[in-house]
C-alpha cells in the first residue's frame, strides 16, 4: 500500500476514538520496531522524521526506508510525517521525498527557539498549506509553545493555547490538524511532580472545531526504562512523563496524533546497555541491535493497545496523495 495522507488516518482515529502514535525515527531499526508494532496489533501509525532525523540519515536513506516500510506492510495504514518543519522550505524538501504528511512549527522562528508573534505564524503556516496541499499532503501546524529543548526545538517556556485564538488560526491558515500546548514538553525531564494537564483547553477547542487535535510531548518516561539505563552505568536522575491516564483523558476529548520519542529512545538506550554491560566480549552491533529493536517495539506497542489503535488497521479503504488532493481542490482547502 502507498504511504497514506495524514488526514486520512487522524480523521478515522476521532471518528473511531482512539488516537495514532506518531513515533520518531532516525534510522532502519526503529522503522522496523514500529513497523513489528504496528503489525503485531495491527494499528494505523505514523512514523516522523525530525529536522535533526533527515540530516542524520541524509535524507534519501530515510525516504527509502520508509517506502520499504510500506512496501513490507500492505495492510498497515501508515503515514510519514515531518516533525517540526520551520520554513516552507523544510516543507518542500518533505514533500519531495514522498512525506504524506507535515509539520510546520510557526510557533517557534526558523532557529527552532524563539517564539514568533501570531501573524507570522499564521504567514509560514498558510504559505506551508497553500504547498502541501496541491500535492495532497496534509499539514499540522502548532499554536503556543511547549517547554524543554532537545536539538534546538522547543522555546524552553511554555505558553499554554489560547483556544479562541486556536480557532481563529485554523480557520486563517486551513490546516489538517493542530497541536496544542497544554502543558507538556518534549524530553525525559518534564515534570518534578505528577502533572496536572490544561485539558480544558482541548476541550474549548474541540467544542469549535472538528479537526484532529495534536499532543507533543507525550512521552511517559516509565520508570522500569529509566531503570534499566541506569541499572547499566546509566545516568538519568528525576525523570518524569506524561501519565497515560493523562494521555487517554486527552483521547476522548479529541486528540488523535499522539507524538512519541523519547519513550523509544530510552528503551532502546536500556537495551543496548544491558548488552554492553552483560557481554562486553560482544561486538557485533546484531548483538545489541536485535534486543534494542525488540525492546522499542516492546514500548511501542504497548502505546498502540494503550492510546486505543490496536485492531484499527483494516477498519478503513486507504486513499491516496491524488485522492487527497482532488479532495483539497473540491472543498477549497
Ligand atoms: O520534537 C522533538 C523530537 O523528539 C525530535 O527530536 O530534533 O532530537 O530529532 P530531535
Ligand atoms: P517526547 O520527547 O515526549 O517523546 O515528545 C516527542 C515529540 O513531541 C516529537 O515531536
Ligand atoms: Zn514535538
Amino acid at each position: 500500500m502507498p504511504l497514506v495522507p495524514g488526514r486520512q488516518i487522524l480523521e478515522e482515529a476521532l471518528k473511531g476514538g482512539y488516537g495514532v502514535g506518531a513515533f520518531n525515527v532516525n534510522n532502519m531499526e526503529q522503522i522496523q520496531s514500529i513497523m513489528m508494532a504496528a503489525r503485531e496489533t495491527q494499528s494505523p501509525v505514523i512514523i516522523q522524521a525530525s529536522r535533526g532525523a533527515l540530516k542524520y540519515s541524509n535524507l534519501i536513506y530515510l525516504h527509502h526506508l520508509m517506502l520499504a516500510a510500506a512496501e513490507e506492510n500492505p495492510d498497515i495504514p501508515l503515514a510519514m510525517h515531518l516533525d517540526h518543519g520551520n520554513n516552507l522550505e523544510s516543507a518542500k524538501t518533505a514533500v519531495g521525498l514522498g512525506f504524506t504528511s507535515v509539520m510546520i512549527d510557526g510557533s517557534l522562528k526558523e532557529d527552532g527557539k524563539t517564539p514568533t508573534t501570531y501573524q507570522e505564524n499564521v504567514d509560514v503556516t498558510s504559505a506551508v498549506v497553500q504547498y502541501c496541499h496541491k500535492f495532497g499532503v496534509s499539514v499540522e501546524g502548532e499554536i503556543g509553545t511547549l517547554g524543554g529543548i532537545e536539538d534546538g526545538v522547543g522555546s524552553g517556556q511554555i505558553h499554554l493555547t489560547d483556544p479562541d485564538q486556536a480557532i481563529t488560526f485554523i480557520k486563517a491558515t486551513k490546516l489538517d490538524y493542530l497541536a496544542l500546548a497544554i502543558g507538556t514538553s518534549h524530553g525525559a525531564y518534564k515534570f518534578k511532580v505528577a502533572p496536572k494537564l490544561a485539558t480544558d483547553i482541548v476541550d474549548k477547542v474541540r467544542a469549535k472545531t472538528p479537526i484532529p487535535l495534536v499532543m507533543h510531548g507525550s512521552s511517559s518516561v516509565p520508570k522500569e526504562l529509566v531503570d534499566e539505563i541506569n541499572k547499566y552505568g546509566g545516568k538519568m536522575p528525576n525523570t518524569m512523563g506524561v501519565p497515560i491516564p493523562a494521555i487517554q483523558e486527552c483521547i476522548k476529548k479529541g486528540v488523535a496524533k499522539i507524538n512519541v520519542d523519547t519513550d523509544g529512545r530510552l528503551a532502546i538506550t536500556g537495551a543496548i546497555r544491558k548488552v554492553f554491560v552483560e557481554e562486553p566480549s560482544k561486538f557485533d552491533p546484531r548483538d545489541y541491535l536485535t534486543p534494542a529493536r525488540a525492546a522499542h517495539a516492546k514500548v511501542v506497542a504497548e502505546r498502540m493497545r494503550q492510546f486505543g489503535a490496536a485492531g484499527h488497521a483494516k477498519d478503513y479503504k486507504c486513499i491516496t496523495l491524488e485522492d487527497n488532493k482532488a479532495y483539497y481542490a473540491s472543498k477549497g482547502l
